[in-house]
């Protein structure tokens, strides 16, 4: 906390530099930021888990209050109104005397419906940031989430200051616990369920604050691309695990995943290794000036290499790769941007004015085309799977000769392989959060 204390007040200049250059283009007065509103489920009187506006978070570590509220305008103290109702059945937020508070001019608000008198008088200079329209409507918004002034926020998000590297490194030390007790459980033989319990205590996080929903796969599961169901009861043989698991601190994600295989002389644990190889290769290769696409087109031939050398494929990797063969063993893209949320914005623009960049037609899932810079952090998460919608597709067609389909079925019970790193790129090196903080 120490350190976070000493570079926040540099996080909130650039806050206010940003906002003044946002607010220029779009030629008004200031932005008026909504934390947002508890969702009820429908016909209960229960909530959804709150999810803070991330505009919102970008500026304060206040992630679980609702009905709050920034006005900024770049040149004056940010003003927070901050909502603390009157209420005996939910936990009151206590006022905030952490060290980010003396950053603003502090408003206490007890009723959320009672904001319009702490707002500026005359709102049609000024534009809603948020999610909730008709709010931003009923008071008398003109501007409401203003296409240049978000393209502008969003591109720049990219760019971290020292006080938000210091929230992802963070991140990186708790989800990194969290792997190396997950590990542990996996080599007890506990079941999915359970290991998502002991990942959870490790981290010191519930389910409704961790970035994104855990994948906890056993076996099979692992080929399962977005597998987020807990099995109870334990299988009946641990043969390999994929965790996909994440943490946050102040709102910033770690994102980070491991494969395993219990037995090490399997030769799905010798993929294993061809992977981590690959996935250290292409962080060594991020580079100011350089496309994020290029890292991506590097994992595609250095996979074609890989099922070249195993023999899953009878053909060398150029052919593999002219053949498009690689893309039902790796369907994804190479990684994306991290930060307040886990696939950070504006992976797709070419400038601050958001002219598209899309992802290249034949890498439709590709989540960032951006030139790599210094300050940028991104996930690199190389994957090889045995997917059997996929490797169906393959059968059927021409290609399904080179394909040595015993071996696919010696992997298949093992699901696959995923193996993601954080990466902070600097001017002159890369820093992997990831290993950094001790996982191998
Ligand atoms: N955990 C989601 C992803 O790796 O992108
Ligand atoms: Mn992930
Ligand atoms: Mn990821």
């Amino acid at each position: 906390m120490q350190q976070l204390a000493e570079l926040y007040p540099q996080h909130i200049d650039v806050m206010q530099s940003r906002t003044r250059e946002a607010l220029s283009r779009e030629g008004i007065e200031g932005l008026i930021i909504h934390s947002g509103q508890a969702k009820r489920k429908f016909l209960d009187d229960n909530h959804y888990p709150f999810a803070v506006n991330p505009q919102f978070k970008a500026w304060v570590p206040v992630i679980d209050n609702p009905n709050c509220w920034l006005i900024v305008n770049g040149v004056d103290k940010p003003k927070l109104i901050f909502y603390r109702p009157k209420d005996f059945w939910h936990k009151v937020p206590p006022v905030p005397t952490e060290y980010w508070a003396n950053q603003f001019e502090l408003v206490l608000l007890a009723e959320a419906n009672a904001v319009e008198k702490h707002l500026p008088y005359d709102r049609s200079k000024y534009a809603y940031i948020g999610e909730y329209l008709e709010v931003a409507q009923a008071l008398g918004f003109a501007h409401i989430n203003p296409d240049r002034v978000m393209h502008y926020l969003h591109y720049h998000r990219a760019y971290k200051t020292d006080y938000e590297l210091a929230c992802m490194r963070n991140a990186n030390r708790a989800a990194v616990a969290g792997h190396n007790a997950a590990a542990d459980a996996f080599a007890a033989g506990e079941s999915e369920f359970d290991i998502s319990l002991a990942y959870n205590k490790a981290v010191r996080q519930g389910d409704n604050q961790l970035p994104y929903t855990s994948i906890i796969a056993l076996n099979e599961n692992a080929a399962i691309l977005h597998y987020m169901d807990l099995e109870v009861s334990k299988p009946d043989a641990h043969r390999s695990f994929l965790i996909d698991a994440g943490a946050q601190c102040n709102g910033y994600a770690a994102d980070i995943t491991r494969t395993y295989c219990a037995d090490r002389e399997h030769p799905f644990a010798e993929l294993i290794q061809h992977m981590d190889k690959v996935t250290l290769s292409l962080v060594d290769m991020l580079k100011p000036g350089m496309d994020y696409s290029e890292i991506h087109f590097s994992a595609h031939r250095q996979i074609a290499q890989i099922l070249a050398d195993v023999g899953l494929v009878n053909l060398d990797a150029a052919g593999i790769l002219e053949k498009g063969i690689g893309k039902t063993f790796f369907p994804h893209g190479i990684g994306h941007f991290l930060g307040l949320q886990v696939h950070d914005v504006a992976g797709h623009v070419a400038d601050d004015w958001g002219t598209p960049k899309p992802a290249p037609h034949e890498h439709p899932f590709l989540r960032t085309t951006r030139t790599i810079e210094a300050r940028q952090v991104f996930t690199i998460e190389p994957g090889l799977y045995f997917i059997d919608s996929l490797l169906a597709d393959l059968k059927s067609t021409p290609e399904s000769k080179y394909i040595n389909w015993d071996q696919v079925d010696v992997y298949r019970p093992y699901g696959g392989i995923r193996i993601e790193d954080n990466v902070i790129v600097h001017r002159d090196k890369n820093e992997n959060m990831t290993r950094d903080l001790g996982l191998n």
